[in-house]
């Protein structure tokens, strides 16, 4: 089966979304997600969006926060250029319908958020589910154009390319690497759909699930990263990993994230004897840079052999935090911690990918018709740690600006035609008998991946990662020839994919900096501190 569009969309989060709603007015789109539609990171995002709305507040003081939390590593161009278009798309938000929480003695006044490393309250948020209400006034709207249709279920596999229609032999030279959409598994159908674009964009989201704990969902395993890099696209600064310094440390409770929001309320990090032990870490304590918050933990808990450290915000007054945190509230009680009479039970988790497919101030990678926008892509935001709340202003920021380029590179190249491509070929594949192997793989890959390249890290350990990594997609390559693909050997594959290029990265980097913290190389080394770490096929 083949589908014909102009743009089409990986992916149905914040980044996607917005994208769609502009390009929408210039051509057709069609959004896919590999799950439901509201099945997204951006649904889950508790603490808010940053950005300068309170008069007391400064862009060059929102930029200055972001440089030193970045550790040397943020392009200082784009990080001006978010922060300063950051307002309008944000007012944009507001007019779609998103109700950002106002304060409580004064309806016309935004109630802006505190969190780590901001020097200012400059979080917009709606409760501690912004997210949720980002995405839902999003989707609404996309809902409404007729220009636009999601499919949901909808998996891509890898990028039709020019390169693989020559190796088809469909064409016979080219030029520059161009896109022309992608092989898209329809899950419920079980078949493969050739979707043919004139631009395609990358919105696919994170790669938290690498890791044994994350506080992301399940669709964040790393899909665009990989068929970037297997496509030939430039994949850079993977060794950043954020950990979040507090996910709910509950058997029962998965990827349940404590908003950063909750200490920027005043919460303290206390250990299991009830003593706060941030101050001797960072004088911003509790309110640190995440890197620095979360590495603090980890040497705590390593220290005294602690399973975790707790959360207290419970000297606040009840009424308060059960009206300003109402989802870690009732979350929390589902597992019998009242949150406003005793502290929270948390560990770090893997968080957010600062690293991903690199691109320039317009979303665009180094492959013709081709974008990536929101967490898979890495613009030089972030630099070696992204300051809290600044990936949903990056997302919608460069929504708006990939849309403009690609809308205007339609019109200017008069709309060209799209070509004739080469349907999926599944070859002599048969269904997979032991699905079992994929789960061992995949849980081999997230748990080496938590103890040999996660908060601390060391040669060995690279190299030991490394080794079992490269042996593990042999088997994979394996599966992916002989067997029929499905979301789980899709998503294995793109794993590891991703795994090695965070392992290929972090052996690049020869010093500490950021979110990379190498027990060989304690300091920061100013020949590698200017050093994007780029990897390509
Ligand atoms: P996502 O919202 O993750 O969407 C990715 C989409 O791509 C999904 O629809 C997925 O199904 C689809 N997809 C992936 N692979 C494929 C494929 N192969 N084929 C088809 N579809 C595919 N950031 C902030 O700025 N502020 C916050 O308060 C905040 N809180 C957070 C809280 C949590 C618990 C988490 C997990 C993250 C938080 N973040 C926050 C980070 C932020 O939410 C994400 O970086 C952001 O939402 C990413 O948006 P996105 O549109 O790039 O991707
Ligand atoms: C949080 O609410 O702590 C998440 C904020 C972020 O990741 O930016």
């Amino acid at each position: 089966m083949e589908i014909r569009t102009d743009y089409l969309v990986i992916g149905s989060g914040i980044a996607g979304l917005s994208f769609a709603l502009r390009a929408a007015k210039s051509g057709e789109v069609a959004i896919i997600t590999k799950k439901e539609r509201m099945e997204t990171s951006t649904n889950y995002a508790q603490g808010g969006i940053a950005s300068v709305f309170d008069p007391e507040d400064s862009f060059e003081l929102h930029v200055q926060d972001t440089l030193k939390s970045g550790d040397g590593l943020c392009n200082e161009q784009i990080v001006r250029m978010v922060i300063e278009e950051g307002p309008d798309r944000i007012r944009e938000l507001m007019d779609i319908g998103v109700n950002f929480s106002r304060q409580a003695d004064n309806e016309n006044e935004l109630d802006l958020g505190r969190e780590g490393g901001h020097s200012k309250r400059r979080i917009l948020h709606t409760k501690d589910r912004t997210g949720s209400e980002v995405e839902r006034a999003l989707l609404e709207a996309v809902e409404a154009n007729s220009n636009i249709r999601i499919y949901e279920d909808h998996m891509a596999i890898d990028l039709i390319t020019q390169s693989k229609m020559i190796k088809r032999g469909i064409i016979t030279s080219v030029s520059r690497e161009s896109c022309w959409g992608a092989y898209v598994l329809d899950v419920k159908e079980d078949q493969v759909v050739t979707f043919l674009s004139k631009v395609t964009i990358f919105a696919s989201g994170g790669a938290g699930k690498i890791y044994l704990y994350t506080s992301n969902p399940d669709i964040a395993s790393g899909d665009g990263i990989a068929m970037g890099y297997r496509a030939g696209v430039k994949v850079s600064d993977m060794e950043f990993v954020q950990f979040h310094p507090t996910c709910l440390f509950h058997p029962e409770a998965k990827n349940f994230l404590i908003s950063e929001a909750v200490r920027g309320e005043g919460a303290l990090l206390l250990d299991k004897k009830g003593n706060r032990f941030m101050e001797k870490y960072h004088p911003l304590k509790e309110l640190a840079f995440r890197d620095v918050v979360a590495r603090s933990i980890d040497l705590e808990l390593k220290k005294s052999g602690d399973e975790c450290v707790y959360l207290d915000i419970s000297h606040k007054d009840k009424e308060f935090i059960k009206d300003r945190f109402p989802h870690i509230y009732e979350n929390c009680l589902k597992y019998q911690i009242d949150i406003t009479n005793e502290p929270i039970p948390v560990v770090p988790a893997a968080h957010y990918m600062c690293g991903g497919l690199l691109t320039d101030a317009n979303g665009m990678t180094n492959i013709n018709n081709l974008y990536a926008i929101g967490e898979v892509a890495c613009t030089g935001l972030h630099g070696a740690n992204r300051l809290a709340s600044n990936s949903l202003l990056e997302a919608l920021v460069f929504a708006k600006r990939a849309a403009e380029r690609s809308v205007k590179d339609l019109v200017e190249n008069h709309n060209f035609p799209l070509p004739e491509a080469p349907m999926w070929d599944s070859g002599s594949a048969r269904d997979i008998e032991e699905l079992v192997v994929i789960t061992h793989n995949w849980d081999e890959i997230r748990r080496l991946m938590w103890n040999y390249v996660g908060i601390v890290r060391t040669n060995k350990r690279l190299k030991r990662a490394k080794v079992r990594i490269e042996n593990i997609q042999a088997e994979i390559k394996e599966y992916y020839w002989d067997f029929t693909v499905s979301r789980d050997l899709l998503e294995l594959r793109n794993l590891a994919m991703a795994a090695e290029l965070i392992v290929a990265c972090a052996s690049m980097r020869k010093e500490s900096r950021g979110l990379h913290y190498n027990l060989d190389y304690l300091e920061h080394d100013e020949s590698f501190g200017t050093m994007d770490t780029v990897v390509r096929l």
